[in-house]
C-alpha cells in the first residue's frame, strides 16, 4: 500500500496549522471587525468563542482527520458507513472555495502594497489621501484582478508541488518572523501619542456597543480565523502522525492564533486615534493606517517592504492549506492528479474571486441582500459557511461519535493523559447547538 504522507516533525505540523490559522482573519479582518463591532466587549466575546467553540471544535476535527487518517468524506464514510453523512463534505468544500475566493482578493490587495511600498510609493500621504489610494486602487478592476490571479497563480502552483515540501518549509520561518515584526510595531504604536485611547477602545469592554449581530459577527470572525468548518482542519490532521497531542496543539493553535489578532489590534488601534482615522472604517482599514505607522517609523520604507513580504506569506499559508480541502477531497474521492485536482479546485475559486474582485468597480452597483458581492462572499464564509461547518463536526463528534474513538485520539491510545475530555465532550455535544439556536432565535427576530 502506497504510505501516505505526513508532516515531517511535530513542529512542523504545528508550525503548518498555525501557518495556515493565521493570515489575513487576524491581520486584516480582525482589526476591522473588532472597529465595526464596538472594541473591547467585541474581543472579550470573541475570546469566550475560541475557548467554548474553538478549541473544542478544533479538536473535533482533529480527532475525525487523525482517527481516520483520510480527508473529510473518506473519514465519514470510515466513521458512519451506512450513513450518508458523508455529503455534509460538500458544504463544506463550498465553504472552503467561497472563503478562497474573496481572501485571494485581499491578497492581492497586499500584492498591490508590496509593489507600492517597494516602489516607495507609500510615503509621503496624509492618513486622509491613504484612504483616497485605497479606493482608487480597489477602484480600478484592472489591476485588482491582476493581483488576484496573480496571486492566485502561484497559490496553485505551490498547491499542485504537493503538502510538505510547499507548506512545512515556507510556514516553519516566516511566522515567527511575521510575530517578531508585529511585536515591534505594537511597542511602536504604543509609543504614539494619544495611544492610550487607542488601547482602551480596544480593551475596555463596553457592553453597550455588544448587540447580537456583533456576538455572531465575532463568532463568524473566530471561526474564520482557526478555519473553523470548512474540513481544513480534517484534512491537516490526516496528515498528523499518532504521537501528536492533539489536546496540546489545539491550544497552543488557538493561543497563538488569537494573540497574533490581538497583537494585530494593538499595532491598529492606537495609530487609529493618535491620527485622527476612523476605527469603523471597515475592510480598508489597515491599508489606510499602516502606511501612516510606517511613514512615522525610522527606516519606514524597510518596515513597509518586510511587512507586507511578510503578510503575503502569512496569507498564502492560509490559502495553500485551504485550497488542500478540495484538493485532497478530488484526489482522494475521484482519484484524480494532482495537477487536475488543482484545476477543478481553481476556477470555481476564480470565478469566485473576480466578482469580488469587480464589486469595487465595473460590479460596484450589484447588491445582493444589501452588500456587494465582495461583502456578501466575505460574510457568508465565515457567517455562514464556517458556522455550520463548525456546528455539524461539533454534533457529530459530541453525539454520534463513538467516545471510545474520541478518548482513543486524545489519550494517543491511553499513552498520555487527556484531562480535557470531559470539557470538550461538554462544549461539543451543549455549548455548540445551544450556540446555534440562539442563532436560529436571532435570525428569526426572536432574541
Ligand atoms: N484562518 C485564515 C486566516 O485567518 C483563513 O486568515
Amino acid at each position: 500500500m502506497k504510505e501516505r504522507a505526513s508532516f515531517g516533525t511535530r513542529l512542523g505540523a504545528i508550525a503548518a496549522t498555525v501557518g495556515s490559522a493565521v493570515g489575513l482573519g487576524n491581520i486584516w479582518r480582525f482589526p476591522y471587525e473588532a472597529g465595526q463591532n464596538g472594541g473591547g466587549a467585541y474581543i472579550l466575546v470573541y475570546i469566550a468563542c475560541v475557548i467554548f467553540l474553538g478549541i473544542p471544535i478544533i479538536l473535533s476535527e482533529f480527532i475525525i482527520g487523525r482517527s481516520t487518517h483520510k480527508t473529510m468524506m473518506g473519514a465519514l464514510k470510515e466513521l458512519k458507513p451506512k450513513s450518508k453523512i458523508y455529503n455534509f463534505t460538500y458544504v463544506c468544500i463550498a465553504g472552503a472555495v467561497v472563503t478562497l475566493g474573496f481572501y485571494s482578493v485581499v491578497c492581492g490587495w497586499v500584492v498591490e502594497y508590496l509593489v507600492r511600498a517597494i516602489g516607495g510609493g507609500l510615503s509621503g500621504h496624509s492618513p486622509q489621501q491613504y484612504s483616497q489610494i485605497f479606493n482608487d486602487f480597489t477602484g480600478n478592476g484592472f489591476r485588482c484582478v491582476i493581483w488576484t490571479l496573480l496571486f492566485l497563480a502561484v497559490n496553485f502552483w505551490i498547491v499542485s508541488r504537493g503538502v510538505k515540501k510547499g507548506i512545512e518549509g515556507v510556514s516553519s520561518f516566516m511566522m515567527p518572523l511575521l510575530f517578531l515584526l508585529l511585536i515591534i510595531f505594537c511597542v511602536n504604536s504604543l509609543l504614539l501619542p494619544n495611544s492610550g485611547k487607542g488601547l482602551e477602545f480596544l480593551l475596555y469592554p463596553d457592553f453597550s456597543h455588544l448587540t447580537w449581530k456583533s456576538v455572531i459577527n465575532a463568532m463568524g470572525q473566530s471561526f474564520m480565523s482557526l478555519s473553523l468548518g470548512v474540513a481544513m482542519l480534517i484534512t491537516y490532521s490526516s496528515y498528523f502522525s499518532d504521537k501528536t497531542s492533539l489536546t496540546r496543539d489545539a491550544v497552543t493553535i488557538s493561543a497563538l492564533d488569537t494573540l497574533v489578532a490581538i497583537l494585530a489590534g494593538v499595532v491598529i488601534f492606537p495609530a487609529v486615534f493618535s491620527f485622527g482615522m476612523e476605527p469603523q472604517a471597515g475592510p480598508k482599514l489597515i491599508f489606510e493606517v499602516l502606511p501612516s505607522i510606517f511613514q512615522q517609523m525610522a527606516g519606514g520604507y524597510i518596515w513597509a517592504v518586510l511587512f507586507f513580504v511578510l503578510l503575503l506569506f502569512a496569507s498564502i499559508t492560509s490559502t495553500i492549506s485551504i485550497s488542500e480541502v478540495a484538493i485532497s477531497f478530488f484526489i482522494e474521492q475521484h482519484h484524480m492528479s494532482r495537477n487536475r485536482a488543482t484545476l477543478w479546485c481553481a476556477v470555481p475559486v476564480t470565478v469566485i474571486a473576480l466578482l469580488s474582485a469587480l464589486s469595487f468597480n465595473v460590479l460596484s452597483d450589484v447588491e445582493i441582500l444589501g452588500m456587494n458581492l465582495f461583502d456578501l462572499f466575505n460574510y457568508a464564509a465565515s457567517n455562514v459557511f464556517m458556522i455550520i461547518g463548525g456546528m455539524f463536526t461539533a454534533v457529530f463528534v459530541g453525539w454520534f461519535l463513538d467516545k471510545r474513538i474520541i478518548t482513543e485520539q486524545l489519550t494517543n491510545r491511553g499513552t498520555i493523559k487527556s484531562h480535557a475530555q470531559g470539557y470538550v465532550i461538554f462544549c461539543l455535544r451543549y455549548v455548540a447547538p445551544v450556540t446555534v439556536c440562539l442563532i436560529f432565535l436571532f435570525l428569526v427576530g426572536l432574541i
